[in-house]
């Protein structure tokens, strides 16, 4: 490949790291916070969605597609040569990233989901029989329980559920029971709805005492907090490009490499096999033998640049300064609502991610996010496809906040102020 793309912009995509963010000069490396909707500045509070991307993530895809653009892994002239070595530097980072021992740990799927569904319909159809079972949490996204009950209603295999505390954690206090026997524990890193941390590691070393292994959804966590599958020691862990600044359609798993080379393949297709007979195949090595068919190619390049970007801002200062708004959105929201406003999640800054889910009493949650939208403020209001966890909540919907990099104390304003004009717009 070229030299590196860089921005222009006056943001902070060339610096090095840096202490403390400078969100000023970061909110110019996203061109899309440039634009106005509804005549007033864009204040995106929805990153725990998905996250907007800067311009050296667009500028890498860009000149991928413009210059070095050809399948991977397959033609022998140049610009293929170039397209597969932007794909598999995209393996290295996220493998430097999450402190895999080896980049044939990194396999590259199209989403988070697609992750799980890799261990579910591999190692799992593999590994698991009637009488066998699951434990997964309350707190789970659908893309972590949806997968295991297919497997379930498939296989005759239990699907346990680790409860929640009146403080929105883990109740661990039965953990041994649940895991008694148990095949697999399946737990997110950090809620997309509570916005709560769980400590895997005592998760996994309990689950590995009870001889289950461990899945770890890490959607949430990787693109806010430093993530390292061996001091976690999982033996899954599943990552998602599109929320840590990176583009839709690439994520991925790691897994340990011996977990991986045991597993029957998943996706059947070019790419996955060393050959291939009129009586049967034989599987690539890993990872590739995880990815069939022509891959998100230039979206691993672009991951490749999130990753980069993320980094040069330092991913422990990223996670401070998600503290330090967050604590900020708490104490504000507590302070001009009160008992009006329902925090569904830890009021403690200690053990929580940036994600605040909140309802008003009497308001829809819909309603509050629709509000929110004249003044451009964008939230995200529904089941946050964690329905299990609505139906534990008591509640139908929460309108949840979600701050990212390019977030500081005035976007979080903007909200207090356009909630408080929904509040009294919707004021009986
Ligand atoms: C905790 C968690 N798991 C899984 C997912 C699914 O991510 P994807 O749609 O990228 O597979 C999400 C997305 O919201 C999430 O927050």
């Amino acid at each position: 490949m070229g030299a590196e793309p860089v921005s222009d912009r006056g943001g902070v995509a060339e610096r090095t790291i840096l202490d403390v963010l400078d969100v000023a000069a970061i909110k110019r490396d996203f061109p899309i916070l440039e634009r106005e909707v509804n005549g007033k500045r864009l204040v995106y509070l929805d990153s725990a969605s998905s996250s907007q991307k800067p311009q050296s993530v667009l500028d890498a895809m860009d000149e991928h597609y413009r210059d070095h653009y050809a399948n991977i892994h397959r033609g022998v002239y140049t610009i293929a040569e170039e397209s597969t070595t932007s794909y598999e530097r995209a393996r290295t980072k996220m493998a430097n990233l999450l402190g895999a021992a080896s980049t044939s740990e990194i396999v590259f799927t199209k989403n988070v989901t697609e992750a799980i569904n890799l261990v579910a319909y591999s190692w799992a159809r593999a590994n698991l029989s009637a009488g066998d079972a699951i434990v997964v949490t309350e707190m789970e996204h659908h893309a972590n329980i949806v997968p295991w009950q297919i497997l379930a209603a498939e296989r005759g295999v239990e699907l346990r559920w680790i409860p929640l505390t009146d403080g929105f954690r883990l109740d661990l206090s039965r953990l041994d029971e649940l895991l008694d026997g148990a095949k697999l524990l399946a737990v997110s890193a950090l809620s997309n709805v509570l916005g709560t941390t769980n400590d895997i590691r005592p998760l996994a070393d309990a689950a590995h005492a009870a001889g289950a292994l461990v899945l770890v959804d890490a959607a949430q966590a990787v693109p806010h907090c430093r993530v390292d599958v061996q001091q976690w020691d999982a033996d899954f862990v599943g990552f998602t490009g599109h929320k840590m600044l990176g583009p839709s359609g690439i994520g991925g798993l790691w897994a340990r490499a011996e977990l991986l080379e045991a597993m029957p393949p998943f996706l059947g297709g070019g790419e996955m096999i060393r050959d291939v007979r009129q009586d049967g195949f034989t599987t690539n090595e890993i990872p590739w033998k995880f990815e069939a068919g022509t891959m998100p190619i230039v979206e691993a390049t672009g991951l490749a640049a999130a990753v980069d970007y993320l980094e040069r801002l330092g991913i422990d200062a990223v996670h401070d300064h998600e503290r330090r708004i967050t604590a900020y959105a708490l104490e504000a929201l507590q302070e001009r609502f009160g008992e009006r406003l329902t925090i569904y999640g830890p009021r403690e800054i200690d053990g929580r991610g940036s994600a605040i889910s909140f309802l008003f009493e009497g308001i829809h949650a819909h309603d509050i996010s629709q509000v929110l939208d004249e003044d451009a403020v964008c939230v995200r209001a529904g089941h946050h496809c964690a329905k299990p966890l609505m139906r534990v909540l008591g509640v139908p919907a929460t309108t949840r906040a979600s701050f990212y990099v390019y977030n500081d104390e005035s976007d979080v304003d903007a909200l207090v102020e356009s909630l408080a004009k929904a509040e009294k717009f919707f004021a009986i």
